[in-house]
């Protein structure tokens, strides 16, 4: 079934509902704005014309109140505190999905059916392993090298591997380049940490689920049989799902950027690691870990709040705020719970970390500077302590972050390349610098 405009019926359409009226009191001159309004969500100004209609720019520094593109992968009320890929909540695909049914859900636009599951598990499956020469860039890093450097190299490298899957005008080769990259980051993730720790790569297998083998091959050896425990493989699994879309954030932006010059996806891919790579964003989650480190105990707390309270200190409160959520993030929520559940199943008791962010946590939303910020735990609030609980090193917890945000990545890489509406992003600025001025000689220059 296709809609009036010929898309798949799982998209609805942008409509026109009004104007807006602009006037520049300057001048008395005025301009009607088309009012845009899309299934749900703020209304938005399309301003595509009124450059061309003005001769002004719109100014927006961060986008904090620009809509890039229009999308129907996800979406987020962050007064609500909700979260839906193509319509379903974040809660209900945690608690009954696995990861790649929900990467399936947002690249192609649906949950699958039993047989197309299982189609779709083979298809990423066989996609896992990576082309022999690749391991050898790795020994081009030192052994100290952090992950995220690694993986930024070596994912832009993939291009040089795969040229029968970058044609981004062939819709079959966009689809292998999209099951490659899903297929093959948690290879390379579990290269990059086996590489720091000076062991041997590990195959992955096929008689293994994705959080499994992802999970096998970071974790085993060639020495013994490795089994995973299942309660591990399941918060891995749901970790990957909390991580693994969320709307236009900067990397995502950047994946967009990137692919809308006509990069293909393998390096619009790295170039989203990269961007994901700050601590503002998916570097958040070691910066956690880091900063509870710090803390080193409750007795602490109330100097660090302060310290993020105070103007003059750039310190920041790592795991809490959010441009979009002014509300709790839906998945901190459900970390926080899988973090109770992991912390068990490794019968560590008094986690000492999880103490002080438990407090943190307390104080911090008591607080009249967070609550009238509203400034809530976001998704890295929680994840570090499941994941050095896990075994995992911190310099690795954004490499995981990464992994599980490639199906996001690429799918609205993919929605953007395929968007009739789509140019290459250009934009402009607010120019500040020295008008005209007169050459000066090498020889005159006082
Ligand atoms: C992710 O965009 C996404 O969707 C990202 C993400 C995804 O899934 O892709 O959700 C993943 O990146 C989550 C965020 C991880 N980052 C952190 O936890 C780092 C700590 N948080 C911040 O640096 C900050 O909250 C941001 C970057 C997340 C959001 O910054 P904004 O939207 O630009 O907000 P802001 O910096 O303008 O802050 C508003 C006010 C400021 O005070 P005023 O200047 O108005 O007086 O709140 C203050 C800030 O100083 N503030 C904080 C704070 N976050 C904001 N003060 C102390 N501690 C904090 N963490």
């Amino acid at each position: 079934m296709e809609s009036s405009k010929g898309r798949p019926v799982w998209r609805g359409e942008v409509k026109q509902v009004g104007t807006i009226t602009v006037t520049d009191d300057t001048t008395g001159k005025t301009v009607k704005l088309p009012l845009l309004e899309g299934e749900t969500g703020p209304r938005a100004i399309d301003v595509r014309k009124l450059y061309a209609e003005t001769g002004y720019f719109t100014f927006d520094p961060g986008f904090t109140s620009t809509a890039s593109c229009e999308s129907a992968i996800t979406y987020i009320d962050g007064d609500e505190g909700i979260l839906l890929h193509r319509g379903y909540a974040i809660q209900d695909l945690a608690e009954n999905c696995d990861y790649l049914e929900v990467c399936h859900l947002l690249l192609r636009g649906e949950l699958p059916n039993p047989q197309q599951k299982e189609d779709f598990e083979r298809t990423i499956t066989y996609h896992t392993m990576v082309h022999e020469q690749l391991s050898r860039f790795y020994s081009g890093f030192r052994r100290d090298a952090h992950p995220m450097a690694v993986m930024c190299g070596v994912t832009g490298a993939l291009s040089a591997f795969y040229h029968d899957s970058t044609d981004i005008l062939d819709p079959r080769q966009r689809m292998i380049a999209a099951h490659r990259l899903i297929a093959k980051m948690p290879t390379m993730a579990a290269m990059a940490y086996k590489y720091s720790v000076g062991q041997p790569f590990m195959y992955p297998r096929n008689d293994l689920s994705y959080a499994e083998n992802f999970l096998y091959m970071t974790f085993g050896t060639p020495c013994e049989a490795w089994k995973v425990d299942p309660v591990l493989a399941r918060a891995m699994d749901k970790i990957f799902i909390l991580h693994a879309d969320h709307e236009q954030n900067a990397s995502t932006s950047t994946v967009r950027l990137a692919g809308s010059s006509g990069a293909n996806p393998f390096a619009c891919i790295a170039a989203g690691i990269a961007s994901l790579w700050g601590p503002a964003h998916g570097g958040a989650n070691e910066a956690v870990l880091k900063m509870l480190e710090e803390i080193g105990s409750v007795d602490r707390i109330p100097e660090i709040v302060r310290r993020a309270k105070d103007k003059n200190d750039n310190f920041r409160l790592m795991g809490f705020g959010h441009r979009v959520y002014k509300n709790y993030d839906p998945r901190a929520k459900i970390m926080r719970q899988t973090c109770y559940e992991v912390l068990d199943v490794m019968g560590i008791k008094d986690e000492p970390h999880l103490a002080i962010a438990m407090e943190l946590e307390k104080i911090a939303l008591e607080d009249p500077y967070f609550v009238e910020k509203k400034l809530y735990p976001n998704v890295d609030f929680y994840s570090g302590i499941i994941l050095k609980a896990m075994g995992f090193p911190t310099s690795m917890f954004t490499v995981l972050f990464a992994v599980a945000r490639t199906v996001g990545w690429i799918s609205q890489w993919k929605e953007m390349i395929e968007d009739p509406v789509q140019k290459i992003g250009r934009p402009r600025q607010l120019y500040t610098g020295a008008t005209k001025r007169d050459f000066i000689p090498l020889a005159e220059r006082g």
